[in-house]
This record gives structure tokens, sequence and C-alpha cells, in this order.
């Protein structure tokens, strides 16, 4: 695996490939890497000549100080992980290298209703940062498929956005949330829960799979509220479960079959995600 932190040698390195017609599979994260990140990686594999994935810390997509300075940092395991996962080029820069000072950000605001609601109205600013920093590293890699896990549902929303709007040559692909054998979602901030929370943390799914099995025409608003009931009990504190249309995340007025069930709640100081497609 081949390291770059300058940007300028990535692009010189990459453009290089792509004249010799080699095709470019790019997977952004933030590291602290797990099996999720992985599975996006070994996605590529399978469709791209080499491998591309990012490791970086993107400040402007922080709403809450705290939770940046927190973030967990694992450099040197999330290298030997890539390496054995087969990942070909590591873009690892510095912060200066990605912003320079006084930089505005992009706005997502006009990219429609999803925008605002849920991470959109919790992480005030958030995806303008993730806009942000992805329209920066789709530049410098100039891939031909990205990668990006439905764990993040509105993220993948946002990005599909930015990409049929400014990069239409991109493919987007979009792979399935893993999980551990006990059902909770593989989250970077896992390993900040205690022992006592990450015994309580599988309940979230557990929630969503309530909504599931309780699916019907009849049942639906009750299976809501019985997930519901779930999550608002001490250790959770829930800030959202809701059931939306899966195409704009509008909340639903009436019962359909399809639709996707996301969820965020707090645990300790933890904050977790997960979400689920009902078909
Ligand atoms: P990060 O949270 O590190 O996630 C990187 C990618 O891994 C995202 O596409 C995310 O959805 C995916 N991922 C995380 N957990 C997963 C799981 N359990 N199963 C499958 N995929 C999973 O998302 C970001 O970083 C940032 O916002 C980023 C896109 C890098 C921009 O800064």
């Amino acid at each position: 695996m081949i390291l770059f932190k300058q940007p300028e040698a990535l692009k010189q390195f990459l453009s290089s490939q792509k004249a010799q017609n080699v095709s470019i599979g790019f997977v952004p994260t933030m590291g602290a890497l797990h099996q999720g990140h992985l599975s996006l990686i070994a996605e590529a594999k399978l469709s791209c000549d080499l491998v591309v994935s990012s490791i970086f810390v993107n400040p402007t997509q922080f709403n809450n100080p705290k939770d940046l300075e927190t973030y967990p940092r694992t450099i040197q395991s999330d290298i030997i992980k890539l390496m054995s996962s087969g990942c070909d080029v590591l873009f690892h820069p510095e912060e200066t290298a990605m912003y320079a000072q006084g930089e505005e950000k992009l706005s997502s605001k006009d990219y429609g209703y999803f925008i605002d609601v849920l991470e959109g109205s919790s992480r005030p600013g958030h995806f303008d940062g993730v806009i942000t920093i992805l329209t920066k590293l789709f530049n410098m890699v100039d891939p031909n498929q990205v990668y990006f896990g439905q764990k993040d549902y509105q993220q993948c929303m946002v990005v599909e956005t930015l990409i049929q709007r400014h990069f239409p040559a991109i493919i987007f692909n979009r792979c399935a949330i893993v999980r551990e054998e006990d059902g909770l979602a593989m989250s970077s901030r896992n390993t900040r829960l205690s022992v006592e929370e990450r015994k309580k943390a599988p309940e979230i799914y557990s929630a969503l799979q309530l909504v599931q099995t309780e699916w019907t025409q009849d049942g639906w608003e009750l299976a809501m509220e019985k997930a519901k009931g779930v999550l608002s009990k001490a250790p959770f504190e829930l800030e959202y479960l809701e059931v939306c249309k899966t195409d704009t995340l509008e909340p639903l007025t009436s019962f359909q079959k399809s639709v996707v069930v996301l969820v965020a709640v707090n645990l300790g100081k933890t904050r977790l995600l997960d979400n689920l497609i009902i078909n």
C-alpha cells in the first residue's frame, strides 16, 4: 500500500494510473476503522483495479467541538487493517493540506427536503461540512466509483445528490450495514461505550426490528410508538426515531410498504445512529 500525505503527489500518481486505463474505487473515511469500513474496501476491490481510501477527521462536519476532540484516532492500527484488506493507496492528509485559512464551507441548503430533517436538524452545518470535504477529495482522487455505507443513510442521499450535480461521471455504491453478532451496527464511536452501555446497545437494533415485525396496515403507528418506548427509557436518551419515505425522508401520513426507519440515540456520552429499510 502506498501512503500519500500531500494532495499534489496523490493527484499526480492517480492521474498517471488513469492515463493507463486503471479504474479507481474510492472509500473515504475518518479512520478508527472496523469491519464496516473494510467491507467497503472489499466491495471496491470487486469492481475496480485500484482501491484508494482516505483517513481524515474532517473538522468542518463536527458541530460539537468535544465530539471532534474525542473522536478516536488510531492511525497505526488503521494502516495495518487497510494493508491486510488489500487497499492499494491511503491518503492521510494534514488539516492544513485540506483547508486553507478562512475558507468558506459549501452549502447543501437547496439539496431537497431530506437535508433539513433528522441529522440535518440535529447537527446544523454537518452536511455542509460533508459536501465540502467530499468535493475536495473527489477532485483530488477523481474516482470512477465511490463506496459509502447505508449506516449513514442520510449521508448517502447527500452524496448521491452531490454526485448528480457536480460529478456525474462517478458511480455511487451504497453498501449494506455491517453489524456485531448481537446486532449493534459497527461504528467508530462504539469504542467509547462503557461495558454496561455496550450490553444495552443492541436494543437499538432490536427496536428497529420491532418496527419491522409489526409493520402492517393496521399496526404501523403502534409499532413506531412501541419502538420509541423501548429507546426512551434510561440509559437511552432518544433523539429521534422516524419512519420515512425511502427517497425523500418525508414522514408518513398513511401506511406504505417500502419505508426506512432511522434512529439517533444517546447512550451515556455516545451518540449512535442506525436504520433499517422495510420492504
Ligand atoms: P466514517 O464515519 O469514518 O465512515 C466512512 C464510511 O464507512 C461511510 O460511508 C460510512 O457509512 C461507512 N460505515 C460506517 N459504519 C459502517 C457499518 N457498520 N457498515 C457499513 N458501512 C459503514 O462517514 C464518514 O466517515 C465521513 O462523513 C466521510 C464520508 C468520510 C466524510 O468526512
